[in-house]
């Protein structure tokens, strides 16, 4: 390529503020710390709606009416079931599998009864609810299998939060619980156009179908600048263990120039409105279970980290506390990521059938900077 063809060229390094479709799901409004869902607050859902309206919303377009949001639990709950196969496959899993690579190859697994390439709208939308049925279904089965328990049923009468809690835990979870885990993964279900989103998309645009789309999503939420910094997060913490180390912790990782983990945001340039929630809930939480210092030791490292990083625009983002308020409801730091994971599928399959609507192939270009015009040589002459 001629170097004036070269210049003329502007390479978007990790796409930063490009645009790739108009959507009307997810708005971040980063300087001024504000996140809207279809229109609505993060704050008023989180007050109000359960996860299964957050779902409904993001997937539907509108909240829905009792009798809608009655059948989106019908059908959910008949989906919650797994079949043969799937708890074969669970079972035949080393217990050291790590939870996250358990969901995206137990989902990816669920077109081997269920495949096929297809562009039926409705058919997209009974998947895209059944993987959002089945997901934390598997989760809570494996987290039982590697303890050697067995996996329960979900129950009838709880939601789709409590049902989590009591797959994992085996006990019915108290009220409070249930409502915490339920506001966790509404405030997870949705983030505009994330790398994850994004990787879904990329995958329906070739018109590729719903589990391979939420496979690529969960595959690229995995990473840890992304939904893996819950967990990074959480073990940063419970390593510098008081509140008196972080002051030496913080100066040392930012000199090693290592990153806080739960810091940072490519939108936000503000607080995460999603960490104001959680701050608030980890705090009431801390106390009510007894773990007011580890609290108190994210609290300090906040404190420490925002002294050093705001000036640079670096605020503590939605993975700071919610690895501590899944850790005060009892889950193993491995599962983070996976629970993430499957909240998201809401906003993932909202997306992708909103970007179905009006598809085109995602096919950006890169700039060649290698040879041309090489002479191959036969291998016995290659030094
Ligand atoms: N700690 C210390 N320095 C940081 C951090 C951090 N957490 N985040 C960014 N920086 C610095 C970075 O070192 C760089 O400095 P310099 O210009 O001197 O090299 C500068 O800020 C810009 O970094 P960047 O990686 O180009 O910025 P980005 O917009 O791509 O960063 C990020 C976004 C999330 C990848 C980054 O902030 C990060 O790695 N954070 C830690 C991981 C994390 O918490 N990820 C969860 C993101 S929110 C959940 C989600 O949406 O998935």
């Amino acid at each position: 390529m001629s170097s004036e063809v070269k210049e003329s060229i502007t390479i978007h390094k990790g796409l930063d503020s490009i645009r790739v479709n108009e959507s009307s799901i997810c708005l971040i409004d980063g300087e001024r710390s504000r996140l809207y869902y279809r229109g609505y607050s993060i704050a008023d859902l989180t007050d109000n709606a359960s996860y299964e309206e957050v779902a409904y919303l993001l997937i539907i377009g509108q909240l829905p009416t009792q009798l809608q949001l009655d059948e989106l639990k019908n059908t959910l709950f008949s989906e919650y079931t797994l079949s043969p196969i799937t708890m074969t496959l669970l079972k035949s899993y080393p217990s050291t599998s790590h939870p996250m690579d358990v969901l995206r190859t137990t989902i990816s697994s669920l077109a081997l009864e269920d495949g096929g390439l297809t562009q039926d709208k409705s058919v997209n939308l009974q998947r895209a609810i059944r993987i959002l049925a089945k997901a934390p279904v598997i989760i809570a089965a494996f987290e039982r299998i590697r303890q050697g328990k067995e996996p329960l049923t979900p129950k009838k009468e709880l939601g789709h939060a409590a049902n989590f809690l009591y797959m994992i835990h085996g006990e019915i979870p108290s009220n409070y619980d249930s409502r915490i885990m339920d506001i966790a993964l509404s405030l997870h279900a949705e983030h505009e156009m994330n790398a994850s989103t994004f990787s879904g998309i990329v995958t329906a645009s070739t018109l590729s179908d719903m589990y391979s789309i939420i496979t690529a999503g969960i595959a690229t939420l995995r990473g840890s600048l992304h939904g893996g910094a819950n967990e990074e997060a959480l073990k940063m913490i419970m390593e510098i263990g008081t509140p008196e180390n972080a002051v030496t912790f913080v100066e040392e990782r930012l000199k090693q120039k290592k990153r806080i983990m739960g810091f940072g945001h490519r939108i936000y340039k503000t607080y995460d409105p999603r960490y104001t929630i959680l701050k608030a809930i980890a705090e009431k939480l801390g106390g009510v279970k007894g773990k007011a210092s580890l609290y108190d030791t994210a609290v300090r490292v906040e404190r420490e980290a925002l002294g050093r990083l705001s000036d640079s625009k670096i605020f503590p983002n939605v993975d700071f506390y919610s690895g501590l308020v899944f850790h005060m409801l009892g889950l193993r730091t491995d599962l983070f990521t996976p629970i993430f994971a499957s909240s998201r599928i809401a906003g993932w399959a909202a997306h992708v059938l909103e970007y179905l609507e009006d598809n085109r192939l995602i096919r950006p270009k890169a700039v060649y900077t290698g040879k041309v015009d090489l002479q191959y040589t036969p291998i016995e002459q290659r030094t």
